[in-house]
């Protein structure tokens, strides 16, 4: 029923202001869990899903982000003459081919739904994925996998969302469901931030996204809402009724790495994830417990 995702949109045109001074000239996408930038896992993931184009949207400080997925020269050479063989065809392993990266600025930062919106011409006429690099995800399917699988089935807008404590509801964008069996949800609302005592649920969309070409349309004419901010939620609110919109409990754990805490949090779990460094790491947070 649905098509075949093939391209996915990365907004980081945000300033990461909860992460100054780290942030200051260097893009926040750029900060590591483990070894890897965040916008390296967020790539792979998309790879997993079967995804081909990579559309960054950024903003200015930001070349980084692009230098990262370049050849590079110097490194390269270099590694080969002193016979580094392994960390050159890790380096060489992940880097997408000639022409699978693109980037368009948004030149200010007006909101996500902006940003989004400035993908527009490198999507075209199709539905697309959209990953928010902060958000993070461990699990054994690739959480934008998963929204791909649902897709296929439900075709139409599919969005990854977790259950959080009430109190939280006013962080994030959350569901009005019509109905929902425990993993997938079909929604009739969505509202940004609410009060905890004004939320329709405590389902919360995460930076997962799969959205028909018609967000674009919508976007337009979107105004500036929470925040002073053009937002993804006021036009993916436009969508429901006229097309399927799912949320889906995918399975894994999310890490909110836009967020100190969260970040820290997913370097000890992606630490404890990975066979090379567990051990070692587990008797280092012993001892300082
Ligand atoms: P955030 O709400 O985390 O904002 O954006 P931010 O500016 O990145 O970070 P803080 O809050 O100042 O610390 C959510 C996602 O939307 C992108 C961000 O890059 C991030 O991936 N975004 C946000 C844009 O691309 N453009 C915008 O105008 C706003």
């Amino acid at each position: 029923m649905g098509h075949k995702i093939r391209k996915a949109v990365f907004p980081v045109a945000g300033l990461g202001t909860r992460f100054l001074p780290a942030t200051k000239a260097m893009p926040k996408e750029m900060l590591t869990v483990v070894d890897k930038p965040v916008i390296q896992y967020a790539l792979e993931e998309a790879r997993a899903a079967g995804i081909e184009d990579f559309i960054f949207v950024t903003g200015r400080n930001k070349t980084a982000l692009e230098d990262h997925f370049d050849y590079s020269y110097e490194l390269q050479r270099t590694l080969e003459e002193r016979g580094k063989t392994e960390a050159l065809a890790l380096i060489k392993s992940w880097l997408p081919r000639p022409g699978q990266v693109a980037s368009v600025r948004q030149q200010l930062p007006l909101g996500l739904g902006h940003a989004v919106l400035c993908a527009k011409n490198l999507i075209g006429d199709e539905p697309f994925a959209v990953i928010l690099p902060d958000d993070l995800v461990l699990s054994k399917t690739p959480c934008m996998q998963q929204l791909v699988d649902v897709h296929e089935e439900t075709g139409g807008n599919v969005v990854a969302v977790v259950d959080v404590p009430r109190e939280d509801t006013k962080k994030y964008g959350i569901l009005d469901v019509s109905s929902d069996d425990g993993r997938l949800a079909s929604v009739r609302g969505l509202i940004e931030k609410p009060a905890p005592a004004e939320a329709p649920s405590t389902l919360s969309i995460i930076g997962r996204y799969i959205l028909t070409p018609t967000i674009f349309g919508h976007l337009e004419k979107t105004g500036k809402g929470a925040g002073g901010e053009i937002q993804l939620t006021d036009g993916m609110v436009k969508l429901l009724g006229a097309e399927p919109f799912h949320g889906l409990r995918f399975e894994g754990a999310r890490y909110d790495c836009g967020d100190k805490i969260g970040f820290l949090e997913a370097n000890i779990a992606f630490g404890l994830a990975r066979s090379d460094v567990a051990s070692e790491l587990r008797r280092i947070i012993a001892a300082l417990a």
